[in-house]
């Protein structure tokens, strides 16, 4: 069968400008590219207990047969969205298949035709897709700029306005001023909403996220936090109030017309929450800091996007070179991975750190090592 034109025509154009996509199974190389930050997604104590779990609790379902609003509700729902919205410190907890589906569901249904969302230039694509299904109008942010947004909503001043940020951004792994976006946010009596996707079990003394290591839980009106980075599983969820929940529930699509979690997707996010100790999340925040320490000794610090979190950039620039770098390094045994242009601003092609609690100390150094002998 032909393959349609248009769509050749956007593949020859991937392909000519070196940006073709496609899919690889890594070999067993020194992890710097996963976000399995805290290394649970391949601990056998995470597997083993949720089996345990299962077996303690009698439950051989093998998949949720439905949409959570039909068959699909599993008793451990409830069971798990309460812990989480304990652990969270927010009143209501509500489940989603993925942080993707989360965004979309949010963003898709919650700003209303004649409302206002102000996002950062930098928001995920999963945020971006949802607001492109939303009936609001939205303006972007310039990254991080509070002066910028302050000036934008003085001009926009409208009823509901929703302000959308990362507390951890994921191409580039700096932070906001969430205590001055959350004054901005009052100012305006606008909503804000936070995805803390990479902040879970990196920031706060058992990984709670940064709003909550900041006390902003009561700032902010809702809260993205997904199982696939730290947590090393699946799912995410929207942490927010009772009216959010119901209101969710009742509006939101890729909530509504999808199958649920397996039981057991939702034992191994209780017994991954269970691993949250504060000995691997200093572990974490241990090898950050030698990582930065090393950036400054080997005077790369001029490349690389100043950061907190388990993801640090080197900004390269250029798809060839980088790409260049990242499979010399790849070669000699590391995983790395470029991050090139369209996913990043064009000319900003960068490689991406992803550090870990158990990464060495020795491997930290070794592969800065090489990439100075680079850059
Ligand atoms: C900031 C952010 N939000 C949401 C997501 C989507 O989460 P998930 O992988 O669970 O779909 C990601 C992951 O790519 C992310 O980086």
């Amino acid at each position: 069968m032909n393959f349609p034109k248009k769509l050749e025509q956007k593949l020859i154009q991937r392909t000519t400008s070196n940006t073709l996509r496609s899919l690889k199974s890594d070999t067993n190389r020194i992890d710097f590219y996963s976000n399995d930050y805290l290394g649970l997604a391949q601990s056998e104590s995470v597997f083993d207990q949720t089996h345990q779990l299962l077996l303690d609790k009698n439950i051989k379902i093998n998949g949720a047969t439905g949409s959570r609003l039909i068959s699909g509700n599993h008793q451990l729902y409830q069971e798990t969205e309460n812990y989480i919205a304990q652990f969270h410190n927010s009143p209501k907890a509500l489940l989603f298949n993925s942080g993707y589906d989360a965004n979309v569901g949010f963003f898709s249904c919650v700003p209303q035709r004649g409302d206002v969302i102000l996002y950062d230039e930098y928001i995920h694509a999963s945020i971006r897709d949802g607001i492109q299904l939303s009936n609001a109008k939205s303006y972007k942010f310039k990254h991080n700029d509070l002066e910028n947004l302050d000036e934008m909503l003085k001009r926009v001043q409208h009823d509901t306005i929703y302000i959308v940020t990362e507390s951890v951004f994921s191409m580039d792994g700096d932070t906001p001023n969430l205590n001055g976006l959350v004054t901005v946010a009052k100012k305006h009596n606008a909503y804000l909403v936070v995805d803390e996707a990479h902040a879970l079990g990196v920031f706060g003394e058992k990984g709670e996220g940064l709003v909550q290591q900041l006390q902003l839980e009561n700032e902010v009106f809702a809260r993205i936090i997904t199982y696939g980075k730290a947590l090393g599983c699946h799912g995410a969820t929207i942490l927010g109030s009772e009216k959010l929940y119901s209101y969710l529930i009742n509006f939101s699509r890729s909530f509504i017309y999808t199958t649920g979690l397996s039981p057991h997707a939702l034992a191994t996010i209780q017994v991954a929450y269970l691993h949250l100790k504060s000995e691997i999340i200093q572990q974490l925040e241990e090898n950050i800091n030698f990582f930065k320490s090393e950036v400054i000794r080997l005077q790369l610090d001029n490349s690389f996007i100043e950061s907190n979190s388990a993801i640090h950039c080197s900004v390269i620039s250029g798809i060839e070179k980088t790409k260049a770098i990242a499979l010399q390094l790849q070669e000699n045994g590391f995983n790395i991975k470029p991050i090139l242009s369209p996913t990043v601003p064009e000319g900003q092609e960068r490689l991406r750190f992803c550090l870990h609690s158990f990464n060495s100390k020795k491997d930290i150094t070794t592969i800065l090592e090489q990439l100075a002998t680079f850059v």
